[in-house]
């Protein structure tokens, strides 16, 4: 476990600020291959993660490692192109280091976006699923250890992880631009392999809807921070088992590629209404 101090968090902050004068309201975090929203991004200043003091590095395929701070919609943002996984190596509390940094950035809500594969069968590779609630069974959680209380509470509350408000202007943006809009509930489990299909019947019995390997960890910490949290799930393909064909994360690719414009175009009405 690495301890992450108020130091460390108000360094990389720091950092930030002095490469872009804006105070972002909303933090953003993009997923694999839902990164084009950040070419949306107006008078963008581009920091490479590597720059920034105590961020970790990203590693895999398909997430380019860069934060961008500007302005979407005329909404100040911060927007990090690639995230930190736990099957990177990093401890949770490290992969939800940036929310920290967001939150000393004056963050207020949060919008995190991911690939899931869909366990629910009524669901279709290239549906959109608001989350609506999380399962997390990494068996890891970021607050582990010693409490400061000047970040948020020992024991936080977790009964609107994913804030109803912000949910229930996701689905009016949503019917008004006429995109469909699942919802439902994401299991963040560590990866890095697929589920097995008898993980995938366990998981639809213990009610989840779709599954992934991120998230979790950077919504526990935006809780706690006091960070309103939005997040959309695009269902790159369905779970294991449910199709006869093996999984890849080139489908994974494949299918974020394909809903593009329609995750663009939902998430840029969102914006401007959180
Ligand atoms: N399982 C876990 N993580 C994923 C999947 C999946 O089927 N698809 C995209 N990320």
């Amino acid at each position: 476990m690495t301890i992450l101090t108020q130091d460390m968090i108000k360094e990389a902050a720091q950092y930030i600020q002095s490469k872009s004068p804006v105070t972002p309201q909303i933090g953003l975090i993009l997923g694999s291959g839902l990164g084009v929203l950040a070419e949306h991004i107006e008078e963008p200043i581009s920091i490479a993660y590597q720059d920034i003091p105590h961020f970790p590095q990203s590693t895999v395929e398909g997430h380019a490692g860069e934060l961008l701070v500007g302005s979407l919609q005329g909404v100040p943002v911060v927007l990090m192109k690639g995230r930190f996984h736990m099957y990177e190596g990093y401890g949770p509390e490290l992969t939800a280091f940036p929310v920290r940094v967001m939150k000393e950035l004056g963050v207020s809500k949060l919008l995190v976006t991911n690939a899931a594969g869909g366990i629910n069968t009524s669901f279709a590779p290239g549906d959109l699923m608001l989350i609506s609630d999380h399962i997390n069974l990494t068996g890891k959680n970021p607050l582990i250890g010693p409490n400061d209380s000047e970040m948020g509470p020992r024991f936080p509350d977790m009964s609107q992880a994913y804030s109803r408000k912000l949910r229930d202007t996701a689905k009016k943006v949503a019917s008004e631009k006429n995109v469909p809009l699942q919802e439902g509930v994401y299991v963040g489990l560590l990866g890095p392999t697929y589920e097995t299909p008898a993980e995938i019947v366990m998981l639809r019995t213990l009610g989840g809807d779709a599954v992934g390997m991120s998230t979790v960890s950077e919504v526990i910490v935006a809780r706690h921070a006091g960070i309103e949290v939005l997040g959309i799930s695009c269902i790159s393909n369905m779970a294991s088992g449910i199709l006869d064909q093996p999984l890849s994360h080139h489908e994974v690719m494949e299918t974020t590629d394909r809903v593009r414009e329609k995750f663009l175009s939902l998430v840029l009405s969102i914006i401007p209404e959180m």
